[in-house]
């Protein structure tokens, strides 16, 4: 039987550092879906396709081959792990993950992934669409002060010159985009275990989720 475990969560919460330790301990394929928009995001950029030309979008989102070796995001056969985490990546993805003609296509390429795999996925709508009936759904929460903070740490440990201010505004610009959209808003699903991680480290919040993981492992092998 399949296991498939999914986080969601706003923009710095914690998700993808969590999920990769939670995959590496359970042996679980960690799929980072924001990763998969920002990917889509490049690659327009790069093609100068803007978020209003539908069309020349989703031609573009077809096209591309992705897929995950570990934690790096191979697209059309080129490593895009470190690029798509640039700061005008991040300023524009909100809005080209917005468009529902993309999020379709992305959403299938994610449940087929999770069809053939054990996977554990982190993103903004994955217990609510993506994978509904997954038996282990968590969304992460923490303050906007607190995940700007964390963001400025990641990008100075990247040598990436930024100012806390427009990082702290680039997260409430996008919490506001991902959680108004029409398309899968941000939200969290009905079942989902909510763990607000602003004062919990790293460290205890993956001991939570992996206390529920080796609990279903043990009732369902
Ligand atoms: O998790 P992240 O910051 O890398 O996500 C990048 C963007 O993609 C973010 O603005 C929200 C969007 N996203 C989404 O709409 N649905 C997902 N399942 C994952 C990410």
């Amino acid at each position: 039987m399949n296991i498939s475990v999914a986080i969601d969560g706003p923009a710095g919460s914690g998700k993808s550092t969590i999920a990769n330790i939670i995959a590496e301990r359970f042996k679980l394929m960690y799929i980072n879906t924001g990763s998969m928009y920002r990917a889509v995001t490049l690659m327009a950029m790069r093609n100068n396709i803007s978020f209003s030309d539908i069309e020349g979008i989703c031609k573009l989102t077809n096209s591309l081959d992705m897929h995950f070796e570990n934690d790096k995001l191979i697209v059309n056969e080129e490593d895009v792990s470190e690029e798509i985490r640039l700061p005008e990546v991040s300023n524009n993805v909100s809005n080209y993950a917005a468009i529902p003609e993309v999020r379709e296509i992305l959403v299938k390429l994610q449940q087929n992934m999770a069809h053939k795999y054990n996977v554990i996925m982190d993103g903004r709508d994955i217990g609510t669409v993506v994978l509904k009936d997954a038996p282990l759904k968590f969304f992460l929460t923490a303050s906007a002060e607190e995940r700007a903070k964390r963001r400025c740490k990641e990008f100075k440990e990247k040598g990436i010159d930024t100012e806390y201010n427009n990082v702290l505004n680039d997260i409430l610009k996008r919490d506001y985009i991902d959680s108004n959209r029409k398309s899968n808003p941000l939200c969290k699903a009905q079942d989902a275990i909510e763990i607000d991680s602003s004062k919990l480290c790293i460290g205890e919040v993956v001991e939570v989720i992996s206390g529920y993981v080796k609990e279903y492992i043990e009732k369902n092998n």
